[in-house]
């Protein structure tokens, strides 16, 4: 959507600020032994607390809450009875409607010590997200900003997956523009317009490039193995640095 009166600012930090804090109560009540269904169910109550509805569930009928993905599995996990494990790299996304209003964000961690060393691609999928953010403002060419992720995966030796991407979002979960990808794709000739909202997201791989549904329909696995590392912030342009809807203050 683009935002064109206060209402709709006010509308879409409202529903942001619910995924946002259900996003950061979920990664701090995740806990070794606990199944991703019990860490699906404590979102649902959060995001109840606020008034807000699973996008998901809503939009495609997902069999969760909140997409909850571990290790193998890069994306679109779906909350069953499996048990969290030390040092498993956990990628919770959690996106939801609120009063008409849509926001999306996402984040992978590493649970409890770093047994697999998954650290790096966590901390280097968090920071290209920022990097990229920074960039955004009106009239920036979306390609750009996909290069400026490839480029900075590729210094530290990792890869991007091609076919997942950022979108717009607002009025639905997913909305026009499509496909904001983590690489130049350079037929695309587009920009980012000044009050658009857009839910910017990394996809940052050690061995994959792409993405298939596995057997179960909805969870995303990679090509190539490996693991895979996402960042997502829901966040307004303007003319200079956007306002991240989805970011909490730090205290
Ligand atoms: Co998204
Ligand atoms: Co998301």
């Amino acid at each position: 959507m683009s935002i064109s009166k206060e209402s709709e600012l006010v509308g879409m930090k409202k529903v942001s600020e619910a995924v946002a804090i259900t996003l950061q109560q979920m990664i701090a009540y995740a806990k070794v032994g606990m199944t991703t269904m019990e860490l699906d169910n404590y979102g649902a109550a959060v995001l109840e607390e606020f008034g807000a509805k699973s996008a998901p569930k809503l939009t495609y009928g997902f069999p969760g809450h909140t997409c909850i993905s571990i290790n193998n599995e890069f994306c679109h996990g779906i909350p069953s009875n499996r048990e969290l494990e030390e040092g498993d790299l956990i990628n919770i996304d959690v996106s939801a409607e609120l009063d008409g209003f849509w926001s999306d964000n996402g984040s992978s961690f590493v649970l409890g010590n770093d047994v697999y060393q998954h650290q790096e691609l966590v901390d280097t999928s968090e920071e290209i997200l920022q990097k990229a953010i920074k960039k955004i403002k009106g009239g920036v060419l979306i390609a750009g900003i996909g290069q400026l992720m490839e480029t900075q995966a590729k210094q530290k030796g990792f890869k991007v997956i091609r076919n997942l991407g950022g979108h717009g979002i607002g009025r639905a979960l997913h909305e026009p523009p499509h496909d904001l990808l983590n690489y130049r794709d350079r037929f695309d000739r587009r920009r980012f317009r000044k009050n658009d909202v857009v839910a910017i997201e990394t996809f940052i791989s050690t061995l994959s490039t792409s993405v298939n549904t596995s057997r179960d329909g909805w969870t995303l696995i990679g090509n190539r193995g490996g693991f895979m590392a996402q960042h997502e912030h829901t966040i307004v342009v303007t003319d200079g640095e956007p306002i991240v809807l989805t970011e909490l203050p730090a205290n």
